[in-house]
């Protein structure tokens, strides 16, 4: 039985990395592509949810993170830096202690969900709170990059596409073909441009016969990308995807136009609703963020949108366990009952006698 290698070994002749690089993994990739019934019901189209939670640190970072902390430590790095929402400091926290560089992270102050700022903690990152937004972080950790001996790994750095694009190569290696339609959320826009970079390469090998459209969704306070202009000051409860000025706007607009696809945003409410929907008629738990493809898919049903006998895939981008604060205030009140420990009293308070 074959036993996956992580990203780098599975795919490196497509990858566009110096061809003798060892590679730091973690195993990432290889995550299940989840058929889900609850969406294919509502909407007569095949729908499947690329469960990006299952990679070893609980998010989609980490298949870019695994080239980019490769081709840095092949270089000779001694340090990574990036800013983050919460999943890129965590990857890149792990694959530094893996490696075993430094990693620098700089993060919104306050704005950095318990469960991703303890990961950073425990693998060991060099933590800077920064008084401002992820926007404010970038700008920072690109100065820094610039002057002093530290490898930036923020998907400025293309490497990051090149780990990342191998969610698309996972996607027509089970599905036989590209789907119809690829329904994402959108941050600092470095994961649709990678997904359409994948999704290129394999149209161009003849290994699908289409490229789907892509469907691109942000959240309302902050969309620049639907509003067409940077958002000074972005606000969301999904706090992985608070970007007011995304990096990899040029390509995502690229990758929307030449699909035939677009953006479009929702509002918190959506996104937590959408969340819930998933936890609950299918079993998998993603982070607010992470939902905000289904609450888009969701949303276009309502406005009459049809996908009916099509292949859809939705990418879950992080693991629900990495925010259990949002995702428990989105759910409301939550009734406990506490019993004697007696089969009785228990078979009484779950109303089966
Ligand atoms: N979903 C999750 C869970 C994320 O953490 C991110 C980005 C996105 C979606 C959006 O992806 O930025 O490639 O468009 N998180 C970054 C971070 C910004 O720092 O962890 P994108």
């Amino acid at each position: 039985p074959h036993q996956w290698r992580g990203v780098i070994d599975e795919y490196r002749e497509l990858l566009d990395i110096p061809a003798d690089t060892p590679a730091v993994t973690l195993g990432e990739g290889g995550t299940p592509l989840v058929e889900s019934r609850w969406l294919s019901g509502l909407t007569g189209a095949e729908v499947w949810l690329k469960v990006e939670g299952n990679n070893p640190t609980g998010s989609f970072k980490d298949r870019g993170m695994t080239a980019a902390l490769s081709v840095a430590v092949h270089q000779g790095a001694q340090a990574v830096v990036c800013a983050s929402t919460g999943n890129t400091s965590a990857s890149m926290a792990a694959y530094a202690a893996k490696a075993q560089i430094k990693p620098l992270v700089l993060v919104p102050e306050g704005k950095i969900s318990a469960g991703k700022m303890a990961q950073a903690i425990m693998h060991g990152a060099q933590i800077i709170m920064v008084r401002g937004n992820f926007d404010d972080c970038l700008r920072l950790s690109r100065g820094l990059a610039e002057e002093y001996p530290v490898a930036l790994v923020n998907s400025v750095n293309p490497v990051r596409l090149e780990g990342q694009k191998t969610a698309s190569f996972e996607i027509v290696d089970r599905l036989g073909d590209a789907p119809d339609y690829h329904l994402l959320p959108v941050g600092n826009a470095g994961n649709i441009s990678a997904y359409w970079l994948g999704y290129q390469q394999y149209a161009d090998l003849g290994r699908s016969t289409k490229r789907p459209v892509m469907r691109a969704f942000q959240a309302e306070g902050a969309a620049p990308l639907v509003l067409g202009h940077p958002v000074a000051d972005p606000e969301t409860k999904a706090t992985a995807i608070r970007i007011g000025n995304p990096a990899s706007w040029k390509l995502a607009e690229a990758a929307a136009a030449e699909s035939g696809g677009r953006f479009a945003s929702l509002s918190d409410e959506a996104i937590l609703s959408a969340q819930r929907g998933l936890a609950a008629n299918d079993g998998v738990f993603v982070e607010p963020a992470s939902a905000v493809g289904v609450a888009g898919l969701l949303a276009e049903l309502e406005q009459g949108e049809s996908y009916a006998g099509k292949t859809v895939v939705i990418t879950v981008t992080g693991h629900g366990l990495k925010d259990t604060v949002t995702a428990l205030e989105g759910f409301g009140p939550v009734v406990e009952t506490v019993v004697d420990a007696e089969v009785e009293a228990a078979a009484e308070a779950a109303g089966l006698r």
